[in-house]
């Protein structure tokens, strides 16, 4: 199972980095702005600071939503580094774009996906990674992880090589829940994964071996 980081904050892309644990970084637009990123020069500047930290998947977002404008900023954005990945928003031209970047070997994310439907149209299209959005699908009261269910047992059916990324992961249950399923990939805020870490028996399992410690050692 792969992790990936859903922010574009460097100093948490470092951290996650750091841990050993990062297999890529999926951004958006909205994130971006969060970091106060605009411009053209900077966006391209920070999509290849991102790049210059981890080891490979980068996921950076067109902003057209026209095939022959999603086809232009996609390959702009490819250039950027081998370790980017055009994402491509789940609409008509979106799935056009998917399909002639696949054969261009530009390498794609689908996002904002919350069909099952609109997966097995971006497998389809050959998109290398699928984000359905499962805490959006919580927050309006449907089952986000209903769906990655969905979606895995599809392109298990068929052999898609297209991989289940899931996104709008928003707490380490969602993610263990994901883990489960099956997902290949989730894409998360660094809480989610240093959640992972926490137990409060082993903090004080801790304390108590370093108080024995301390005790028997004077
Ligand atoms: O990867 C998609 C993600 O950024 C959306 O997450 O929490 O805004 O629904 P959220």
């Amino acid at each position: 199972m792969k992790f990936f980081i859903d922010t574009a904050n460097l100093d948490e892309i470092r951290e996650a980095y750091d841990l050993g644990v990062l297999d890529g970084v999926t951004t958006n637009p909205s994130l971006m702005a969060k970091e106060g990123i605009s411009g053209h020069d900077k966006v391209m500047a920070h999509y290849k600071a991102i790049c210059d930290i981890v080891d490979d998947n980068v996921s950076a977002e067109v902003i057209a939503t026209d095939f022959e404008g999603m086809m232009k900023e996609g390959r702009e954005l490819a250039k950027i580094d081998d370790k980017i990945v055009v994402k491509i928003p789940m609409i008509k031209d979106g799935v056009k774009a998917i399909k002639a970047f696949t054969e261009e070997g530009i390498r794609t994310n689908c996002t904002l996906v919350f069909s099952a439907g609109q997966a097995l149209l971006a497998a389809k299209a050959g998109s290398s990674y699928v984000s359905p959005f499962i805490g959006r699908l919580d927050d309006i009261g449907a089952d986000g992880l209903e769906l990655i269910e969905q979606i895995v047992q599809i392109y298990d059916n068929y052999g898609f090589a297209t991989e289940v990324l899931a996104a709008s992961v928003r707490h380490t249950t969602h993610l263990l829940q994901c883990a489960e399923i099956g997902a290949d990939v989730v894409t998360c805020p660094l809480k989610v994964i240093t959640g992972l870490l926490k137990h409060p028996l082993t903090d004080a399992g801790l304390a108590q071996f370093l108080a024995d410690h301390a005790k028997a050692n004077g």
